[in-house]
């Protein structure tokens, strides 16, 4: 009787210093794939597109019941991966899940570990370009459906789940989700819920995005007589130019005071970024000329707007303030993309319980434990807007949280535990959307 408890102490002592350093073999099967499709070197401008495919494909034919198909919707050069998995009830919208098979280049001399080895430290980071974007959910999808299936080896979805990996949304996507949407396959694939990359989170809660702001590029002109040098004249195209200038920064500083002041997220105000000036006579020597006043200036702009505000608004601003014809000025805009869906709503996605996807989406990430912070708008750009456009209900979610937001950064990284708790929170959503049986209104 004595000695009993010292028995089982020292089970206890054997069982916890024999089981620390195991991890169970399907998650480290999953960290391994993780780190094999970090390998796959996708950075522009020269991305592994086909090597990155047949990894992909391959990883898909080892789960049960999942189906692929490759488009090339371009040239060969840039294929697109869609991996099926079939609903019991077609008629239902299927659920569609996006990952882009891109990243963006990395300076190898600015990173701890080589950014195309996947190393992963004592502590269980692994560093590669595209860790965190988003190579992370490519693989946490399959991962999740892997788990799914088995513990539950008879699981059928209710709705069809997609999975789609696409070229060249570090890009602008023209060659890839722009020209998916407009397919024949994605139009049968009748798609009610999209849901697309996030971002990190530093704290223990997950984010979640419902739009993307879309980027101007806005570039200024300003005319006038040109002169001597020496001549004090009014209304000289730099003149003209400087006003302009004076007026933007003006508004900049309004609404970055707006931010400072905690009143909106940096996300949810215009950004307008002085990006260039031009201007001045070039002479033979490659140098200025200095004793003459030129007659051509311009400013060019990268401007950001929130699905929040009135485009149209802004474009009078532009007309009236900075640019005013009656100065002798003009403007130009490129809008890089969408700010209304093809009904002419704002593009973005309610978030409340008007939008069952969201109430469904959420439960789910919560019956596993998690929590989403208040959701919010992207500062930048992702394929998400091309299926806002189409009306889709689209979320940006990448389950990272106590995390740094390295994505573009040198030294990527996420730790494996941090990847693992993202396929437990996928399987929750793959289950709770594809048996969610009554269609949106
Ligand atoms: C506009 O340009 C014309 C022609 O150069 C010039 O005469 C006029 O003063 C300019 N007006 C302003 C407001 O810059
Ligand atoms: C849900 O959000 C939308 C858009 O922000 C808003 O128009 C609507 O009134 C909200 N509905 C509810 C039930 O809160
Ligand atoms: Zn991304």
């Amino acid at each position: 009787m004595v000695k009993k408890p010292i028995y089982s102490f020292i089970l206890l002592f054997l069982s916890v210093s024999a089981a620390a350093p195991q991890q169970p073999p399907a998650d480290a099967a999953a960290v391994s794939h993780f780190q094999q499709y970090l390998r796959i070197n996708t950075a522009h401008p020269h991305p592994d597109y086909q090597s990155a495919v047949s990894f992909l494909k391959a990883l898909a034919t080892s789960i049960p019941n999942l189906r692929t198909r490759t488009l090339h919707l371009t040239t060969p050069n840039k294929p697109l991966l869609l991996v099926t998995f079939p609903g019991s009830n077609p008629s239902l919208q299927s659920i569609l899940f996006n990952s882009h098979l891109d990243s963006v280049p990395a300076e190898p001399s600015k990173w701890f570990h080589p950014p195309f080895s996947a190393f992963k430290t004592h502590d269980g980071s692994i560093f590669a370009r595209g860790a965190q974007d988003d190579k992370c959910i490519a693989i946490q999808y399959l991962e999740a459906i892997r788990n799914i299936i088995a513990t539950d080896p008879g699981f059928k979805p209710m709705r069809t789940i997609h999975i789609c990996y696409v070229p060249d949304e570090e890009i602008g996507g023209l060659d890839g989700m722009a020209k998916f949407v407009e397919s024949n396959e994605f139009r049968e694939m009748n798609v009610g819920f999209f849901l697309d990359e996030g971002q990190a989170s530093t704290n223990d809660k997950y984010r979640v995005f419902y739009a993307d702001r879309s980027p101007w590029n806005l570039v200024i002109k300003a005319e006038g007589q040109p002169g001597h040098g020496s001549r004090m004249f009014d209304n000289s195209a730099l003149e003209n130019l400087m006003k302009s200038v004076e007026v933007v920064s003006k508004f900049r500083e309004n609404q970055f005071d707006l931010v400072k002041a905690g009143v909106l997220a940096n996300s949810e105000v215009i950004s307008a970024n002085p990006v260039y000036l031009k201007a001045g006579i070039v002479s033979g020597d490659g140098n200025f000329v200095m004793n003459m006043q030129p007659s051509e200036a311009e400013a060019g702009y990268d401007v950001r707007l929130p699905p929040t505000v009135d485009p149209d608004l802004l474009k009078k601003r532009i007309a009236e303030e900075w640019a005013p014809a009656t100065r002798n000025m003009s403007y130009h805009i490129v809008e890089k993309g969408p700010l209304r869906d093809y009904m002419g709503r704002p593009l973005m996605t309610v978030t409340n319980d008007s939008n069952p996807w969201w109430t469904v989406f959420k439960h789910a990430v919560e019956a596993v434990g998690g929590r989403l912070s208040k959701p919010e708008i992207l500062a930048s750009t992702t394929d998400a807007r091309y299926m806002r456009v189409r009306g889709i209900p689209t979320l940006g979610f990448s389950p990272m949280k106590n995390t740094p937001i390295l994505l573009h950064d040198h030294n990527e990284f996420l730790k494996e535990s941090v990847f693992l708790e993202g396929i437990k929170v996928y399987e929750s959503i793959i289950k709770a959307l594809s048996s969610f049986d009554t269609d949106s209104p």
